[in-house]
């Protein structure tokens, strides 16, 4: 462990198949006025949303829906969430679904109590402030598993007209939500494309994060135990998505994997989620499946400048044996395992198939931040390389 860190994460996690009986109890610790923050619909095709009124009203809340989040909240939306918030003096932002809901409520959160001409856009996710003003409490009762949103301080805006996705990790422990009510049994109703997508955006928090540093870290060995558990449920979650073990292991899977844990120490690095968010920028297409899509040409690229750490990723994580390989084949034997499961499980493998083309590569470059922490910063040249490699 070679770097300084500090470890704060005050959100209360409620687990399992009763875990909304204590939403009632919960909520009695906030103010009157509750925002309702939910998607397009789902969470009353599957009876969640009664679920949740219910609890309201045993907590004897006044109830102000806001409804209408769409996958990769919009800058747009955002600005209505925090009209709807100033001029019903909520107290509470409760967020029923998956990350664009939660991330959509964060972003409400911090803009509430800005000075009306403050553009919260340009303030938190260019300028990546720190909110000034008091942030609105945040809860949420979780729906899709995959962003770790439920606990973690992140939270993605995607901003169309600019042909940007940006996401802010606030610093500000308030922004983190106060509460995550996680039922597995909330997530057999979702389609298997959004499923598989969210195991391979957990998949992908993982990796982002051990692929980075060579000094020997706890946190890599939490990161190669999160990972073999991933692997193992999902399997089982594909065949059979009712099998109630294999979706609670998914969904504490995520929560684990992008809740700052598996960071401790490490420089961490980011780049597919900023190639993905590019794709996502351009096309809208769903976050885990614009990982997935450049995902493979990316490390193939930057595996020779970390080798040790992508063999050690084909023993540790995917059980192949070192006998008779090199480093290199090695390291490359486990980027080959990883395909093949992102294939068994129906994993999305080209930008082609979200809607991007030749003629983008340039623009998509154009919305594709660098990060410096992995193991090898990407030039411009490679970045199109890499989105080429995965038309
Ligand atoms: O809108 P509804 O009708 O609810 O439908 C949703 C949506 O269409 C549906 N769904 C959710 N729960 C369901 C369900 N359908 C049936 N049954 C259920 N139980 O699933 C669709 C996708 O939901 P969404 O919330 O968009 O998915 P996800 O949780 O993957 O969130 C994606 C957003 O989070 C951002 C992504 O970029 C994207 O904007 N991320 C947030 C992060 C963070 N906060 O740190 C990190 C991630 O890397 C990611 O970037
Ligand atoms: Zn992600």
């Amino acid at each position: 462990m070679l770097g300084n860190f500090t470890y704060h994460n005050p959100t209360k996690l409620i687990f399992g198949k009763d875990a909304m009986t204590s939403l009632a109890g919960e909520l009695a610790a906030y103010g009157p006025v509750v925002q309702l923050v939910y998607g397009g619909g789902s969470i009353k095709r599957n009876g969640i949303y009664d679920q949740v009124m219910e609890a309201l009203a045993a907590a004897g809340k006044t109830v102000v829906e806001d409804a209408g989040v769409m996958p990769n909240p919009t800058v747009e939306k955002l600005r209505e969430g925090v009209a709807i918030a100033r001029e019903n003096h909520v107290d509470l932002i409760l967020a029923v679904g998956g990350g664009s809901c939660i991330d959509y409520a964060k972003g409400v959160a911090v803009s509430v109590n800005l000075p009306e001409d403050v553009d919260p856009w340009q303030k938190y996710w260019v300028d990546f402030d720190e909110p000034t003003c008091e942030v609105v409490p945040v809860g949420s009762v979780l729906t899709m598993v995959g962003t770790g949103s439920e606990m973690s301080c992140g939270s993605v805006i995607t901003n169309h007209e600019a042909k940007m996705k940006v996401g802010h990790v606030f610093a500000n422990p308030d922004v983190f939500p106060r509460f995550a009510v996680l039922n597995p049994e909330f997530t057999y109703t979702l389609p298997r494309y959004q499923m598989v997508a969210g195991i391979f955006d957990i998949m992908n928090h993982i990796t982002e994060q051990y692929f980075s540093g060579t000094d020997d870290n706890t946190s890599d060995y939490l990161s190669e135990g999160l990972m073999r558990s991933l692997v193992a449920a999902s399997r089982a979650a594909v065949k059979d998505p009712q099998n109630y073990e294999a979706r609670s292991n998914i969904m504490w899977c995520a929560t684990w994997a992008l809740n700052t844990l598996v960071a401790c120490g490490k420089a961490t690095d980011w780049e597919v989620h900023m190639l993905g968010q590019a794709v996502g920028a351009h096309t809208d297409a769903t976050h885990g499946m614009t990982l997935s899509a450049v995902a493979l040409p990316y490390y193939r690229l930057v595996m020779p400048y970390g080798v040790d750490k992508f063999a050690r990723f084909a023993t540790s994580v995917w059980g192949i044996s070192p006998e008779g390989r090199n480093a290199e084949e090695l390291a490359a034997a486990g980027l080959d395992a990883m395909e093949a499961w992102m294939r068994e499980i129906g994993c999305v493998m080209s930008i082609s198939e979200l809607g991007a083309d030749e003629s983008m590569l340039e623009g998509l470059a154009d919305s594709t931040l660098i990060m410096q922490g992995g193991y090898h910063a990407l030039t411009r040249d490679e970045v199109i390389e890499v989105f080429r490699a995965s038309l």
